[in-house]
């Protein structure tokens, strides 16, 4: 595990965009593993902004999501279909036969799940995944308590996400409580990992996940036992290494 630490949100952006520009840099049709939150906001504003300057090229690179929110459709601006248009794909030069997000809209559970496990494996597999991480320790939508051998899934979201997810719609009512998300397998077997984290309110996740027991009740743990995962986090993730005298790196 390599452990890069940033002064704060800018500087963690471009650190973590600098490990994603020198993977497609190195496989111009890699296949990149999005995710999706406030926290990659900043990384796909770098990558655009380096994709204008002429330094990154999208053409032949194959993207798959991590999850989708349940019963919402790719027009709808809470769906993250529509947050990845917005937030990347409409400023880049990345084919639209070259995405792959789950469905939300798909009502057959079975049917989505082995349509995603099988765009992955037919993909050959993720190069590089990118991850955020939840407030209770989730990647992906993989919440606390669920089994690490699960690929592609129906969540029920808990209480924890829905509140914390809650801010970007009207009211807590609003949030799908159920969601498609890629499961621990599927994230565990790419070749690379990239976590991001930002700010104090994830201090306590990304303690668990790097220096706490491996276990479900923490999903981001198990990166542990991943041969090739970056973790990029600024002052305000990393609080509780200082507090709790834990190097870091
Ligand atoms: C959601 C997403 C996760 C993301 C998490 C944290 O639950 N499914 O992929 O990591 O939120 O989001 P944020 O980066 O906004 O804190």
């Amino acid at each position: 595990m390599r452990i890069y630490q940033a002064h704060d949100y800018h500087e963690m952006s471009r650190k973590a965009a600098n490990i994603i520009s020198a993977q497609m840099i190195m496989k111009p049709d890699a296949v990149l593993g999005l995710a999706t939150g406030s926290t990659p906001l900043g990384i796909y504003r770098q990558l655009i902004d380096w994709y204008h300057k002429g330094d990154l090229d999208f053409a032949e690179i194959r993207s798959v999501n991590l999850d989708e929110y349940k019963g919402l459709s790719a027009d709808n601006p809470q769906s993250y279909a529509y947050f990845m248009r917005a937030n990347l794909f409409s400023q880049v030069n990345i084919r639209p036969e070259n995405i792959y997000i789950p469905n939300g809209l798909e009502e057959d559970i079975e049917k989505e799940c082995l349509r995603y496990n099988s765009i992955i494996r037919g993909l050959g597999g993720i190069d590089l995944q990118l991850l955020g991480i939840g407030t209770n320790g989730h990647i992906g939508f993989n919440e606390p308590g669920e089994a690490f051998e699960t690929e592609t899934h129906c969540v029920r979201l808990s209480q924890d996400t829905i509140r914390a997810n809650a801010r970007f719609f009207d009211s807590m009512e609003d949030v799908p409580k159920h969601a498609y998300s890629t499961g621990i397998k599927n994230i565990m077997q790419a070749k690379s990992i990239l976590l991001a984290a930002s700010g104090e309110a994830k201090a306590e996740a990304l303690y668990q996940a790097l220096c706490g027991p491996i276990s479900p009740a923490v999903p981001a743990s198990i990166l542990q036992l991943h041969n090739n995962v970056y973790i990029v986090a600024d002052e305000g993730a990393f609080s509780l290494f200082r507090e709790r005298g834990k190097r870091i790196g």
